[in-house]
């Protein structure tokens, strides 16, 4: 058989595998077998965690390791910003209301070269501004409505119907994200956005050999090793990349940085709100599997269908769980634990079952504890609060009518919750 038959059939058959499983999927509460959480405060050797100091320096730690090493994969080692090129800067945006800055990023190893865009709209004021920080699914020229943005050139998956064609975006495809990002709301009520499309940073296809993987190969690798790095965790180092720009930027307050992201982009937000700390609020827009939802708890997507589905996101270690969830030493709960004591928001909609509402929910809800054991407010509910109904601690969750999408309903929750949170209103 020929190399190109062999693979066309391997295609072929994990596709309709997928297309099965979906066929699957618990959508019936009544249906979910049943299913144990760890405690996020009890040792992996069975201790319990009492006090600050055993949860920082040993439980904190132990959890990270796991994630890193069975989930999303070890960064294989540092990569800093080569060069910085400011592309042009703006005064005059947003109707005269915000500077817009475009600037890229490079990252240069050996003979791989990497440029990572950015666009940026900052309020006017004289004080360094906070910001929301987010990678875009199509390009920073789908995020708003304004001809100097730069068209990306990086390849970007098909869609004619906003003008991708042939992996290339075209002047159609301005705007076609808009949206999903209210600027002017979040400029008016004094947040910057900074954002970055997640294909500069490794384009989401099952293909090791772009992005910034193959910065880290030794002679003759072709892929990460089985406990290295996806492109969830190369999303996630990106994010971080700008971070150590946005620590250097004289408009931005580097201390006051909120991580956003939907979907598979709130999966990389949770994983760079866990592995870096300077991120100051971490902001989960129905992530779903891999991302806020509880991974045991079996309803909608699973393990063995987005590793299925998406086999490049998560370290092939992760592949040990596909039906067998109940093997994994961590739940998704206390991912979310990692991000304390910084405040953090997990969002899911009605119409987004594949998602897993409720088990996006429980994990926060679960993940509360390690906030209640460091002195703050977790999730002010115990139980699931009705839809469009917004709760805020140290934790925030909402469940908001509609169907798989970042809207500005979720918008105005995320500004009330940096709101409370850095400016104590
Ligand atoms: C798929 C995938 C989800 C993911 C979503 C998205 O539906 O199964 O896990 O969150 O894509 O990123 O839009």
């Amino acid at each position: 058989m020929k190399p190109i038959v062999f693979f066309l059939f391997i295609y072929l058959l994990l596709h309709i595998e997928a297309f099965a499983q979906r066929e699957n999927v618990i959508y019936d509460e009544s249906k979910v077998p049943e299913y144990q959480i760890p405690d996020v405060l009890t040792r992996f050797n069975r201790g319990k965690v009492k006090s600050e100091k055993t949860w920082f320096k040993k439980q904190r730690p132990d959890i990270l390791k796991v994630f890193t090493e069975e989930v999303y994969g070890k960064f294989p080692g540092n990569q800093e910003i080569s060069e910085v090129k400011v592309w042009e800067t703006s005064a005059n945006a947003v109707n005269g209301l915000a500077i817009r800055k475009q600037l890229s990023l490079f990252f240069k190893k050996n003979n791989h070269n990497l440029e990572v865009n950015i666009l940026m709209y900052l309020p006017k004021t004289d004080r360094k501004v906070p910001v929301f920080l987010a990678c875009n699914f199509t390009g920073n020229h789908a995020v708003y409505n304004d001809p100097n943005i730069r068209l990306t050139e990086s390849w970007v998956a098909n869609n004619p119907s906003v003008g991708i064609i042939n992996n290339q975006v075209t002047e159609q495809s301005r705007a076609s994200a808009s949206d999903r990002w209210p600027v002017d709301e979040i400029i008016k009520s004094g947040y910057g956005l900074v954002t970055v499309y997640y294909g500069d940073i490794d384009p989401d296809k099952n293909d090791f050999s772009d992005g910034i993987h193959p910065f880290f190969y030794e002679a003759n690798q072709i892929k990460p090793k089985i406990d290295e790095w996806g492109s969830v965790a190369a999303w996630a180092w990106g994010l971080s990349g700008v971070m150590d720009y946005l620590e250097k930027d004289p408009l931005v307050d580097a201390k006051e940085v909120a991580v956003l992201g939907h979907s598979r982009l709130g999966k990389a937000a949770l994983w760079a709100g866990a592995t870096d700390q300077r991120f100051a609020m971490v902001i989960s827009n129905e992530s779903g599997c891999g991302g806020a939802a509880l991974s045991k708890r079996i309803f909608g997507e699973t393990v063995l269908m987005i590793n299925t589905s998406f086999p490049h996101w998560f370290c092939d270690n992760f592949l040990k769980y596909n039906n067998k969830e109940e093997l994994l030493p961590v739940d998704q709960h206390m991912l979310l634990a990692l991000i304390a004591p910084r405040p953090l928001y997990v969002a899911s909609a009605e119409g987004d079952p594949w998602a897993d509402p409720k088990g996006e929910f429980l994990s926060a809800k679960y993940a509360s504890s390690v906030y209640e054991l460091l002195g703050l407010e977790g999730l002010p509910a115990k139980e699931m609060p009705e839809v469009n109904h917004p709760v805020m601690g140290t934790v925030g969750y909402h469940i908001r009518s509609g169907k798989h999408d970042l809207t500005l309903y979720d918008w105005q929750q995320y500004i009330r919750f940096a709101d409370k949170h850095f400016r104590g209103k």
